[in-house]
């Protein structure tokens, strides 16, 4: 159901939100039509929206920031497991949040492969809904954890390289006794904030887990042309500005499996940080040991998405893309969720950005778990 009435994301504790990064709305230059509603906020009045509700519904419009600066303040009220930690729902994220940190950093304070391996997974697990396929009654898939939950999904050949991590996500979801579908979106986000100048995204827990595989079909491949990529991704709700900011996550990847003679190549010379040399060096000739991706040269050169993946190379680029990949994720971890007002925030449990782009260029090497 459509909603008329312009919606309010004012809520109480707002003016926690660092104003300065509330965001202007891309100009909608590109042929799309308008960003949506998705899941519960679709199909709730505005009015009834819970505090949350009304907060992921400004960023995944476009309307808030999907960042907050603040972090590093949180204190654990408690152990992990005990009365005092359960009086606040936070509490074992945090925890988890400290474990992650160890296990995202390598030596030299970059993020590692766990950390570039959990960034994917995230999209894998969240990027296999379609609103075509809900509107025919197939509302599955998507953000549920069923990339870990069920058998048949780790098999397929799109999730090849993501069996370690997949293991991982399954067995800290055991040892902290969190929620699976919420996992593998806090792993994705912190694996992000762990990265030098990677931004720190909000983050919501409270996710329905699934063990029902997603509908097939619904990952996109590197030699799709790009006009079809696009459309995959608008039928996610996910429009060319935001896809261009997305697709920046490879500014952290590796390639291991797509080619197997060039195992171990990053798609920029700097896979350890989250910069934007990615976006310039796909429409650059070199640098050498640099695996560029079919798909992401024809997407940087398309005309729905040229403009703003120039403008994230270009000066101010970083801020910029930092919001856009902010909000474009949050969508993203959104899909297929149906209880979004009835999510938690745990933001506070994240640690601080880091400011620095901290280590040189190190595009050598094979990746194993370092940077
Ligand atoms: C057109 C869309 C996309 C295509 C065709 C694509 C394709 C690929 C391929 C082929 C790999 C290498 C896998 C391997 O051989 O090991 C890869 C890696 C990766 N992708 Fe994408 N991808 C797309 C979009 C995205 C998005 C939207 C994200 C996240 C928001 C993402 C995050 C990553 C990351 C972090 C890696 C590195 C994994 C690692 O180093 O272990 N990709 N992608």
């Amino acid at each position: 159901m459509a909603l008329t009435a312009a919606p309010s994301y004012a809520w109480p504790g707002m003016g926690k939100i660092n104003q300065a990064l509330v965001k202007r709305k891309d100009g909608n230059d590109d042929g799309s039509a308008p960003r949506e509603l998705i899941g519960d906020l679709k199909t709730t009045p505005a009015g009834q929206w819970t505090e949350v509700g009304r907060a992921i519904a400004g960023i995944i419009m476009g309307d808030i920031s999907g960042e907050s600066d603040e972090g590093g303040k949180y204190k654990l009220p408690g152990a992990l497991k005990t009365k005092k930690c359960k009086s606040d729902e936070c509490c074992v994220w945090g925890h988890v949040s400290n474990w992650l940190t160890t296990q995202f950093t390598a030596p030299n304070g970059q993020c590692n492969d766990y950390a570039r391996a959990s960034i994917r997974m995230g999209f894998h697990d969240a990027g296999t809904w379609a609103k075509s396929m809900a509107a025919q009654g197939q509302d599955f898939g998507g953000a549920d954890g069923s990339i870990v939950l069920s058998t048949a999904e780790i098999k397929r050949p799109e999730n090849k390289g993501l069996e370690e991590i997949v293991g991982k996500a399954r067995d800290w979801a055991i040892l902290f006794g969190v929620g699976v579908a919420d996992l593998v979106q806090f792993m994705a986000i912190h694996a992000v904030v762990t990265c030098p100048l990677g931004p720190r995204i909000r983050v919501f827990v409270g996710r329905m887990d699934s063990s029902r595989a997603c509908p097939d079909g619904l990952l996109p491949g590197v030699t799709q042309p790009p006009d079809d990529l696009i459309s995959l991704f608008e039928d996610k709700t996910i429009g060319p500005h935001d896809l261009a900011a997305l697709l920046g996550a490879h500014s952290t990847s590796r390639q291991f499996f797509f080619n197997e003679s060039h195992s171990g190549e990053p798609q920029d010379d700097t896979p350890g940080v989250w910069d934007v040399k990615f976006y310039g060096q796909t429409l650059q000739d070199g640098p050498d040991g640099v695996f560029k991706f079919q798909s992401d040269i024809a997407l940087g050169n398309h005309p729905r998405v040229h403009g703003e993946w120039m403008s994230f190379a270009g000066p101010g680029g970083q801020d910029h893309w930092n919001e856009d990949y902010a909000v474009a994720y949050t969508r993203l971890s959104m899909l297929g969720v149906n209880n979004i007002n009835r999510l938690t925030e745990c933001t506070k449990v994240l640690p601080p950005a880091k400011k620095g782009s901290g280590g040189e260029n190190n595009s050598k090497g094979k990746g194993s778990k370092g940077n």
